[in-house]
């Protein structure tokens, strides 16, 4: 039996044959969904339902918790390996992620957040000057599959691309160069664009002394995850008018706090997690769930399967 967090068309169940899927409810933890991952062997979850111990309990049979996503810090890995649970993941969003990345950079940069609160409040102010991105420095942390992606199109718009990763073996792209510690990144930069995952040791890896290593002026982009970032710090840094900028697609809180400071910061743009949301990436990604779901349930290896070393 699989229980799927998201409806699931007849196509999309057959990837599954012959397995009986169900579609139930995660965000209610009553007797209906206990009821549901009491017999699952696999189950179908987003990047918004809390895969915790407590959860997992409750599918005593469980072999593979299958996300739709590539982030997997809503799913407790340590609870899911100490019981040998296979955790995949859907590493097929890279491209949507880094086109967002740009749009978002370019939004900051030229303060297209203001002008269209400005034109739809009635005004038309022409004096929104912005900040070319050409000969400026982008900083890129985290160099996986989208950090990647993300300076590939940078130096498109004729960025310099400095890169900083915790790993050292990671190779960076011709033209880039690496810096050894975030701090030194973080003063050079105009930009800064954050593709790392949430774990303990990036938790508030933004923070209020990060801010202030950053250039006066600079601009702050995140399309990885809110809880990277301090935001009561990241909100100081902009009214002080220490950085000029932020856009991000990831909050510690989603959906937010509707009094969020930073919310009501004209030169700070919020959208809602949808760096991946586009129809061709968000079908990807469903059909990598099913079939990372299907394999392992056959018991057969998935490249997709999370490192059971990895216990972050
Ligand atoms: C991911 O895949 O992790 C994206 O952030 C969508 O949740």
């Amino acid at each position: 039996m699989i229980v799927s967090a998201v409806p699931l068309a007849p196509n999309d169940r057959v990837r599954l044959a012959p397995a009986n899927v169900t579609v139930a409810d995660f965000g209610r933890r009553d007797a209906t969904l206990a009821g549901a991952l009491a017999d699952a062997d696999g189950i179908l979850v987003n990047s918004h339902v809390n895969v915790d111990a407590e959860l997992l309990g409750l599918a005593p049979r469980l072999r593979v918790v299958s996300t739709i996503s590539v982030g997997f810090d809503h799913i407790d890995l340590v609870a899911a390996f100490e019981r040998r649970i296979t955790v995949t993941v859907t590493p097929v969003l890279s491209d949507a992620v880094a086109d967002f990345t740009l749009g978002l950079i370019i939004i900051a940069a030229r303060r297209i957040g203001e002008a269209i609160a400005s034109v739809k409040s009635g005004g038309w102010d022409v004096t929104l000057l912005g900040s070319d991105l050409r000969d400026k420095t982008l900083l890129v942390v985290g160099f996986g599959r989208i950090g990647r992606e993300v300076a590939r199109r940078a130096q498109g718009f004729k960025l310099q691309v400095l890169v900083f990763d915790v790993r050292p073996e990671v190779p960076v792209l011709d033209g880039v160069e690496r810096v050894t510690t975030l701090a030194q990144g973080l003063a050079r930069a105009d930009f800064v664009s954050v593709h790392v995952d949430l774990n303990p040791s990036t938790t508030h890896l933004f923070d209020a002394t990060a801010f202030a290593a950053m250039k006066p002026g600079a601009y702050f982009v995140n399309t990885a995850r809110g809880g990277v970032v301090d935001q009561v710090a990241l909100a100081r840094s902009l009214e002080e008018g220490h950085l000029a900028g932020a856009a991000l697609d990831v909050l510690e809180a989603e959906p937010p706090n509707p009094h969020d400071p930073l919310l009501a910061l004209p030169n700070v743009v919020v959208v809602p997690h949808i760096a991946s949301a586009t129809v061709e990436t968000r079908r990807r990604m469903l059909e990598c769930a099913l079939d990372n779901l299907a394999t392992c349930l056959r018991g057969e290896p998935c490249v997709n399967a999370l490192d059971p070393n990895l216990r972050e």
